[in-house]
């Protein structure tokens, strides 16, 4: 099986990089593509791929086409492979906003898989949230997961729209988890600690939390029971939290992502 990944930018290096190393594919048999001809001279100089800067020399021999431009580019891209795709070939995006229905139209392909990576793929703790067309047998859906899960964890959805959904949730999530880190960075420096043990003190009490959330059947509710004692520390920086409808201003803000992830595919098509 030959993957193009189409996109040597963050996250198709990320990708490429990662499905090289899976046991599904045979040495070599990742090829990339990107309009920068430096970029490809670099990606050469690489062992485990095959680097190209014509889509005439590796979308003919691909068996999946893994695209990672930034969604503009999607259109110019489609026109120019037109004439070199092949019946069967299985497209994969993870284009924000390109809908199944619009890479079908432009390619004439049928087998699409509409995906959602996020940024923590980088470091092999993705969550890429998926959905594949009915034309994609479930054998190759089995070979999708797997080649996803190099980066970290996937979910396969049941309709396009929870792909929206999910970039609101765990695509634009880890800015949402930055922010709050960011603040306590903050009142860590306010109260007069070092940047470095700022830095310390938030990323290990992040790690932490994550790690006995992960360990257990506990609700991120149930631990905060867990840590705050009626009229102590934790419990006043609840109500406060509460007070000012934290809660309430952190789904709202994920719904943002969500409705604007709708728009940008609506405004896309
Ligand atoms: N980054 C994230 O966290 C994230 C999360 C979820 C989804 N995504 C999606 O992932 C996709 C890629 O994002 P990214 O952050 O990796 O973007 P990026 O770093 O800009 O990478 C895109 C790469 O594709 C190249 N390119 C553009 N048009 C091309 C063409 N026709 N043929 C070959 N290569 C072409 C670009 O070259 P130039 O720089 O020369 O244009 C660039 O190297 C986007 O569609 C985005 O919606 C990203």
């Amino acid at each position: 099986m030959k993957i193009l990944v189409i996109g040597a930018g963050n996250m198709g290096l990320t990708y490429a990089q990662a499905m090289s190393k899976s046991r599904i594919l045979k040495k070599r048999n990742i090829m990339i593509l990107d309009s920068a001809e430096e970029k490809v001279e670099q990606l050469n100089k690489m062992a485990h791929f095959d680097a190209f800067d014509k889509l005439e020399d590796c979308v003919p021999q691909a068996d999946m086409i893994f695209v990672a431009v930034k969604p503009h580019h999607s259109k110019g891209l489609f026109e120019d492979m037109a004439g070199l795709t092949k019946k069967g070939q299985i497209i994969i995006s993870i284009m924000a906003g390109v809908s199944i229905d619009f890479i079908r139209k432009a390619t004439g392909l049928t087998k699409i898989v509409r995906a959602m990576p996020n940024l923590p793929a980088q470091v092999g703790k993705g969550l890429t949230s998926y959905i594949a067309s009915e034309e994609v047998s479930r054998i190759e859906g089995l070979t999708i997961e797997e080649l996803l899960n190099t980066t970290g964890k996937s979910i396969l959805v049941s309709k396009e729209k929870y792909i929206d959904a999910s970039t609101g949730i765990s695509g634009s999530g880890p800015a949402y988890v930055f922010y709050f880190m960011q603040s306590m960075m903050e009142a860590a420096l306010q109260m007069g600690f070092s940047a470095n043990d700022s830095k310390v003190l938030v990323s290990q009490t992040f790690e932490g939390a994550i790690e006995l959330f992960n360990q257990s059947d506990l609700s991120p509710d149930g631990w905060m029971k867990k840590v705050a004692s009626k009229g102590g520390t934790t419990q006043a920086a609840l109500d406060s939290m509460e007070d000012n409808k934290v809660n309430e201003l952190i789904k709202e803000a994920a719904f943002s992502a969500f409705n604007r992830a709708v728009e940008l595919g609506e405004a896309h098509v």
